[in-house]
């Protein structure tokens, strides 16, 4: 381990999502799917972290973590609760919270759509329907309208993928459906809400002094075959790539696409969409075409969700999109599984080193949002898989920093990490060994 910086202008934070961490709120998609007994732990969205009435303390701990960027979801269905009714009191709400960020010197990032929405989409449709749109437009330009002298950075859609994999392809998440055709149909929907929100939010914020920055949020990973020798397994690596991640990052950004989304999409929506590259990353995906498995080479570092660790993935995902698309790289979430917090701080040494190369190397990465503050509501995996730099109880709510916690506290202070941090934070175990370790404890 070396040390190493980051430019004084690369912006360093965390981030989170509404549903992940308010709790309180039940009118919406997520928190009707937890009820149906389909969480690891059984608990639901209800709790979380209660951010919704402790965000006043958790902005002083982010104070404390010299955050100085702020990744934030804000909950469509606590905005617009029923179709065309506006609460303007949640609306009240999140800006409070948004100005007390301003104030203690953290930017926000607003995520308007982080995979939940109310339940009266639900039953118009959601994305399976191009009615969405206008139902998405009409919420974004509310938000932008009473937000957006405070906020210049949003992100629209998290994730497409991910929603669109686990809801219409594996059918884990809601609605829970295994169909292609209606997979691709959502894809084309999302795109065209994510083009009229980018369309909204630069009409509303035309004028501010702030430059306007918009994007989406792209789970990408890199994907390889299982058998580097094996044309079977080499195929299905670039299938799956193609179609998790690199057409619609193309579609979303550009209005054009690959063979396959080209093939649903509307004609004439070719155009630039994005502001910057988000790039959610966590993992390698190895890939077998027998029995189509996503498996994890044998004694490789894995999390406690069994997740491949693979730092030099993220500098590989970087560099290649920034070299599609040219545009300015923000890393917008990466994090680890890491129930006892014993791996995180290397996790964070080990991708933020890549990044400081990849500056170094003149590739625009801008932004590193580690995912992030507080252990929350990991969807399928409720309360039991911990993300957080700082520990929640989610019996009292009581909140305590992480080591990694304090870590990425002095990395932020510094601007990258000192010998001195180097050898007051690691005793010298790698991951590696680590997972020697745990290997040898089966
Ligand atoms: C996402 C995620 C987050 C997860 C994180 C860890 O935005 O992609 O789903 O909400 O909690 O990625 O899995």
């Amino acid at each position: 381990m070396k040390p190493f910086t980051l430019p004084n202008d690369f912006y360093l934070g965390t981030a989170t999502a509404a549903t992940q961490i308010e709790g309180g709120d039940k009118n919406n998609n997520w928190y009707e799917w937890s009820t149906k007994n389909t969480i690891k732990g059984g608990g639901t969205t209800l709790r979380a972290d209660d951010h919704w009435n402790r965000y006043r303390e958790d902005i002083s701990l982010m104070k404390r973590l010299n955050q100085k960027v702020y990744r934030m979801g804000i909950e469509w269905s606590r905005i617009e609760p029923e179709n065309g009714r506006f609460d303007d009191e949640a609306m009240a709400h999140y800006r409070d919270e948004i100005s007390l960020l301003l104030k203690n010197g953290i930017k926000p990032l607003l995520t308007l759509h982080h995979f939940t929405h109310p339940l009266w989409i639900c039953k118009e449709g959601e994305f399976e329907t191009e009615r969405i749109v206008k139902y998405f437009e009409r919420y974004v330009r509310y938000v932008v309208k009473n937000i957006g002298d405070l906020v210049s950075d949003y992100i629209t859609i998290n994730e497409p993928n991910v929603y669109v994999t686990n809801g219409y392809i594996f059918g884990i998440w809601p609605p829970a459906k295994k169909n292609f055709k209606l997979a691709m149909k959502v894809y084309i929907n999302m795109t065209l809400c994510h083009i009229a929100a980018y369309k909204a939010i630069h009409e509303l914020r035309d004028g501010f002094a702030e430059k306007t920055m918009v994007g989406v949020a792209n789970h990408l990973r890199i994907f390889r075959p299982y058998n580097n020798f094996s044309p079977f397994d080499r195929i299905t690596a670039a299938i799956v790539s193609g179609l998790f991640q690199n057409e619609i990052v193309s579609l979303m950004s550009k209005g054009t696409s690959g063979p396959v989304l080209r093939f649903f999409s509307p004609k004439g929506i070719q155009g630039n969409y994005c502001d910057f590259i988000g790039i959610n990353y966590y993992t390698r995906s190895t890939f077998r075409l027998r029995g189509f498995k996503d498996i994890v080479r044998p004694g490789l570092p894995k999390n406690d969700m069994g997740w491949e660790i693979y730092p030099q993935g993220l500098a590989n995902l970087c560099e290649s999109f920034y070299k599609k698309f040219k545009l300015p790289i923000w890393i917008t979430e990466n994090g680890v599984c890491d129930n006892d917090d014993d791996i995180r701080s290397e996790y964070i040494f080990n991708h933020l080193e890549q990044v400081a190369l990849l500056c170094k190397k003149g590739i625009p990465v801008e932004r590193y949002y580690h995912w992030s503050l507080l252990d929350n509501f990991e969807w399928l995996d409720g309360e039991t898989a911990r993300f957080g730099l700082i520990h929640v109880n989610y019996d009292t709510q009581q909140r305590t920093v992480k080591r990694s916690g304090e870590f990425y506290a002095e990395i932020c202070k510094e601007h990258g990490v000192t010998q001195d941090m180097i050898d007051r934070y690691f005793d010298g175990q790698q991951i590696d060994e680590r997972e020697k370790e745990v290997a040898g404890s089966k």
